[in-house]
This record gives structure tokens, sequence and C-alpha cells, in this order.
């Protein structure tokens, strides 16, 4: 019903929940981002002082900019290319501002081509810590799996069919079902992991680990993480947070909103440092492992904990839960403009874009394996490559790019009108923030990055 009401007449997509806008972009924010990335993360930048350094990100740089983003899809109520240049033409300013929202849908589809391979792990895992094989170590399972191409594939095949499935359903049908469903189970399973930390975990240890700041570690590099980090672990700069504000009821206090979102986001980040800190400490393990933290570290915490046939599972669906609903807003901007210009169908456009993120994630499967000494950029292998090229490169670019048009190019009045439910001060701090603040940090960020 709402998907056939939605092909005809784009501009009346909406989601139909009051709760739906805040559920779906912390759908989006919440992933591995928080539950894999900011743990080892954290435990290899300094515990405290890493998570104190990410949250003046947050607040300073990550919500100026999730509430421009908001403001520029909800206004337009299209997809991110035509919101951006509907906005830019409305402030009398050049339509070329869409190059933002086209890089935003370039990023999406390159990071879901390895982000999908990550998650297919994760799915794969979900199994592995089931029954563990008696005879193997962590180290060596991460291996078995990780060698064979056939089987990242097959699990990353997997993914994205789940990806498309729900795409092709629809705003309403398909996404909006999803996180109602997903969300509450991904909020009721990291609780559970955290009750677990504090059983079977040494929490105190972990508490302090994730707040006592150890400035020792700190140096140029962990701003430029964190900043990196809260970008990603927002979903900004890509489309995706802008794509489902053109969603949002106009009703809807924006400002209230992305608090919400990016509140939640970081506490599911900490909470997931709780469920997972206190396990390594108690089963004897390093912090500092990086991106093997997770899976080879944990898991052989759950391979000695009781009930941990139990508990691994429940975590790798977690980690996967997290995955498939931020998956979904990687995707969704670049149908949505399919859709919009006509160009194919909602389903088809959700099968041929699914189709080529899968296709070019077969660059990350091989990186594991046959292809692991490749480079593609510096010294980079193919998934690290198109990490560092999205994640470090076109996200900040394209938040910056956001900032720097939402502070200086968009009209006052046009944004005032979004923001009209939340006080005036709000505006005022917003566009301060927005004019000056934001992109100021994030293009020191990005020019230290590019001369380093
Ligand atoms: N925010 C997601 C995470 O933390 C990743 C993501 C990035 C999703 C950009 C959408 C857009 O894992």
């Amino acid at each position: 019903m709402h998907s056939k009401h939605s092909s005809q007449i784009n501009e009346t997509i909406s989601w139909v929940g009051k709760w739906t806008f805040v559920l779906a972009a912390a759908g989006s924010a919440v992933g591995l981002g928080n539950i894999w990335g900011f743990p080892y993360k954290a435990g290899t930048e300094g515990g405290g002082a890493f998570v104190l350094i990410y949250l003046l990100c947050i607040l300073a740089v990550g919500l100026p900019i999730m509430m421009a983003e908001i403001i520029i899809g909800r206004r337009a109520r299209k997809s991110p290319v035509n919101a951006m240049k509907n906005a830019a033409i409305d402030s009398g300013k050049t339509s070329n501002w869409q190059v933002v929202g086209w890089s935003g849908l370039i990023s999406g589809i390159l990071i879901l081509s390895f982000y999908s391979v990550i998650a297919g792990i994760c799915l794969n895992y979900i199994l592995i810590s089931a029954s563990p094989a008696a005879d193997v170590s962590s180290v060596e399972q991460f291996g078995i799996v990780t060698s064979s191409s056939g089987r990242l594939l097959f699990w990353h095949s997997i993914f994205i069919a789940l990806n498309i499935l729900i795409i092709s359903a629809g705003v309403v049908d398909g996404i909006e079902r999803m996180v109602r469903l997903l969300m509450p189970m991904l909020f009721i399973l990291m609780l559970v992991m955290v009750i677990n930390a504090m059983i079977n975990g040494d929490f105190a240890r972990g508490l302090s680990f994730l707040f006592a700041p150890d400035f020792s570690q700190v140096d140029a590099t962990t701003f430029l993480r964190a900043m990196g980090q809260a970008f990603f672990s927002l979903s900004l700069g890509m489309g995706s947070i802008m794509c489902y504000g053109s969603y949002m009821p106009q009703n809807e206090n924006i400002f209230k909103t992305s608090l919400t979102v990016a509140g939640l986001d970081t506490l599911i980040a900490i909470l997931a440092g709780l469920a997972i800190f206190p396990i390594i400490f108690a089963y004897g393990m390093e912090p500092g492992t990086g991106p093997g933290l997770v899976f080879v570290s944990l898991l052989s915490a759950f391979v000695d904990m009781p009930f941990g046939n139990i508990v691994g599972p429940a975590f790798f669906a977690l980690l996967s839960i997290a995955a498939l609903s931020s998956a979904i807003s990687l995707l969704e901007p670049s149908v949505a403009y399919f859709e919009e210009e006509k160009i194919v169908s909602r389903f088809s456009a959700a099968m041929i874009l699914g189709l080529f993120a899968w296709f070019i994630g077969i660059g990350s499967v091989l990186s594991f394996n046959d292809w692991s000494d490749i480079s593609f950029i510096g010294n980079l292998n193919f998934l690290d490559s198109i990490d560092y090229l999205t994640n470090q490169f076109l996200m900040p670019l394209g938040g910056m790019m956001v900032a720097i048009f939402a502070g200086w190019f968009l009209k006052s009045n046009l944004a005032l009108d979004e923001l009209s439910s939340s006080h005036i001060l709000i505006f005022k701090i917003w566009k301060f923030f927005i004019k000056f603040i934001s992109p100021v940090l994030v293009a020191a960020v990005f020019v230290y990055q590019l001369v380093s």
C-alpha cells in the first residue's frame, strides 16, 4: 500500500511512526563502528582520554552537522543530490552544490562494499561461537575464516541479499518495519552483554579503562582518529542522515531528535566498551589488540566462559543486527535517487546498486587472502584502501562541505523554518557552530591528514 503510493508521488514518502526517524537514524549510526570500532580504538588510543576527545568531537562537530543534514534533507523531501541542489538554488547559489550529494551516494556504495564483508564475518561468527572447535585457537579460527575467499564471499552475499530485500520493500514497509523490530532487539541484547560483563568480567577494571583518562597515549593522531570515528559513527558526510531526514515529518523537532540520535549512538558505543573490556581483562587478554579485539580476543574469552556458547552467538547476533540497520542506510540514498529520477523502479534500483556494491566487495574479500599482498592506495590493501578513501577522505570532506554550505551559503531563514519548533537560541548556537567551529575543526583534521 505505502510502497505503491510512494513510488508514484515521491514527495509524500514519510515515516509513519513518531519515533521512526530516531530509530532509523540510530539504526544507521549504531553499527560496526560502535561495537567493533570504538572499543578497539579506545583500546589502542589511551582509553578514557580517547573517550573524552571523542565526546568533544560528537558535540562540537557531529551534532551541528547532523542537524544541518536533516535541515537540508527535510526541507527538500528529496534524496541527497536533489536536496543539496534545491537548498543551493533556493539560497540563490549554484546548483553545483549537488556534488556533495553525489559524493555521498558514491561513498555509501563504497562503504557498503567492505562493510558487508565484515558484517558477513559477524554472521559467520554466530555459528562459530555457538560450537567453537575445541582444538583450534581463536587466532587460528580467524585465520581459517579469512583465508577462505569462498566462505567470505558466501556470507558477504547473504548480507547484501538481506539489504536488497529490505530496501526494495520500501521506506515504510522495508526500512521502517525493520528498524522497529531490530533496534529494540539490539538494545536488549546490549544490556544482556553488559550484565554478562558484570557477572563474568572484571567490571571495575573495564570501567576505569574506559573512563580514567591516560593522556600519555594522546597525540595529534588521537584527535584525527576520534574525529574520523565520530563522523563514521554518526553516519555523517555521506547522505544517510540527510536521506532519512527527508522522510522526517514536518512537526518533529530537529534539535531534539539529533540530540537523541547522537546520545544513543554514544551510549551504545560506551556500553559496547563496558560489555567487552571487563571480559578482556578477566580472561587475561590485552585491550590494545586492534581490529582483532572482537573476533580474536573476545572469541577466546567466550570459549572459556560459562555459557559462552550462548553468550557468544548473542554477541555476534547483536553485531550483525547493528551492521544490518546501518547497511540499509548506506544503500538507501542512491536507491532513493534512482527512484526519484524515475531511472528504474525501487526494486530494480536496489538490485542494481546492491549487486554493484557486492561486486566491489569481492576486492575486500580477496584482500584477506589472495590479494593480501597487493597494494592499492599507498601500501594499503583493497579493503583498507576503500576504508581509507571513504572514512578518512570522502566522509570528512562531505561533512566539511555540508558545514560550509549550511554555515555560509544556506539562507538563514530556510534553516530557521526547519528549526522553528526549537527555541531561537538553539538556532543561534547551531549557526555559530556550523559556521565557525565545525568546519574549522574538520578542516584542521583533514589538512593534517593530507600532509602527514
Ligand atoms: N555509522 C555506522 C557505524 O557506526 C556506519 C555508517 C557510516 C553507516 C556511514 C551509514 C553511513 O557502523
